[in-house]
């Protein structure tokens, strides 16, 4: 019997795909359950702690709102306002609140080499479940929920899919990279034939390649990665065109010691964006997809600049669909690595 209880979600790559799937049936009935008004209190009197390094909008809500709905409680921690701020470390952080609670949710993102091995050095300092609320590696509590929409979309078997993953033009902020990461990772491991698109200088990290690579090979799917966004679109069943930063300034951003080095490394990111501006997910490349095919992006989108208002909210997209389920995967997330299979 598949069991979840006590175990870290931190990369959708360390679970088996019958874990997967127990999460994903966890959401399917959870969903429903929420929408007939039906009561879910599978975690009363539990606390889970929310450690944010950064912003959030859909995460934070998804989590706090999930736990509310689970009975139990979600406490909000900025990290700025906590002794992490003053050095204190990964691994007394997570005993500590460990010993005080059930589960604790990380988000640390920003920065390419820290946030999934912060993630990992508490994992090994307490016994209850981290959760990556989004790292520099992976985010995996979106990606669940955009794989559970594509099912809801496609059905159950989403094998000989085509998607594809582009770099999309943004002048807001360097984003993380760990979006198109958990993408291509997870598409691969459920059979679909993954395009991945972006202009020199946007590589995603190695290993995350190597992962799309192996899982492609394993399940029947398939992994390229090609410099044309036009080219990734024709013929997809789903687009998912985003903005991500560039990965060697993504990696000198560990080096940034003060806000000075910060908001410098942020322009020196965004001045290599303006050079690509034409990389927007417009009618035109729509047209260039399936007739079917459907427009999904993680949010928030830079609106006009990643993808126009006509495609954004336009009957191909389903991003709202897709942000509710962040709702019902984070609920299914908590409650299978919390406690023991919620419905069996
Ligand atoms: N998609 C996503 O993670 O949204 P937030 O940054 O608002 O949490």
């Amino acid at each position: 019997m598949t069991s979840l209880k006590g175990r870290d979600y931190i990369e959708t790559q360390d679970l088996a795909l019958n874990e997967l799937s127990l999460l994903l049936d966890t959401t399917a009935e959870l969903k429903e359950k929420f929408h007939r008004g039906e009561p879910t209190l599978l975690l009363p009197h539990q606390t889970a702690y929310l450690l944010f390094f950064d912003k959030s909008t859909r995460t934070r809500n998804a989590f706090e709102a999930g736990m509310t709905q689970l009975g139990g409680h979600a406490h909000f921690l900025d990290v700025a306002l906590t002794q992490i701020s003053h050095g204190e470390t990964a691994a007394d952080t997570g005993r500590i609140l460990g010993a005080m609670g059930h589960g604790i949710c990380v988000r640390h993102d920003l920065v390419l080499g820290e946030g999934n091995r912060y993630m990992r050095e508490m994992a090994e300092a307490t016994d209850v479940p981290i959760i990556n609320m989004q790292c520099d590696v992976d985010h995996p509590t979106q990606t669940l929920a955009d794989i559970f929409t594509m099912r809801e979309r496609f059905g159950k078997d989403v094998s000989g899919l085509k998607i594809a993953v582009t770099w999309a033009y943004a002048p807001s902020y360097a984003k993380p990279l760990s979006v198109p990461q958990g993408l291509i990772t997870l598409m691969t491991r459920f059979g679909m034939h993954v395009t991945l698109a972006h202009p020199p200088g946007y590589d995603l990290i190695g290993r995350t390649l190597d992962d799309a690579k192996n899982n492609a090979r394993a399940t029947g799917g398939s992994f390229e990665i090609v410099d044309d966004m036009d080219a990734a679109f024709a013929g997809a069943d789903i687009v998912y065109p985003k903005s991500w930063g560039v990965h060697e300034l993504m990696l000198e951003r560990q080096l940034a010691t003060t806000q000075a080095a910060i908001d410098e490394n942020q322009r020196a990111c965004l001045a290599m964006n303006d050079k690509h501006k034409g990389w927007i997910c417009d009618e035109r490349r729509m047209a260039l997809a399936k007739k079917e095919a459907v427009y999904m992006h993680c949010l928030p989108a830079d609106r006009g600049y990643e993808v126009t208002d006509a495609v954004i909210d336009g009957p191909q997209s389903i991003v709202f669909q897709e942000a509710e389920n962040r709702l019902h995967t984070a609920k299914a997330i908590m409650a299978c690595t919390m406690r023991e299979r919620p419905f069996v």
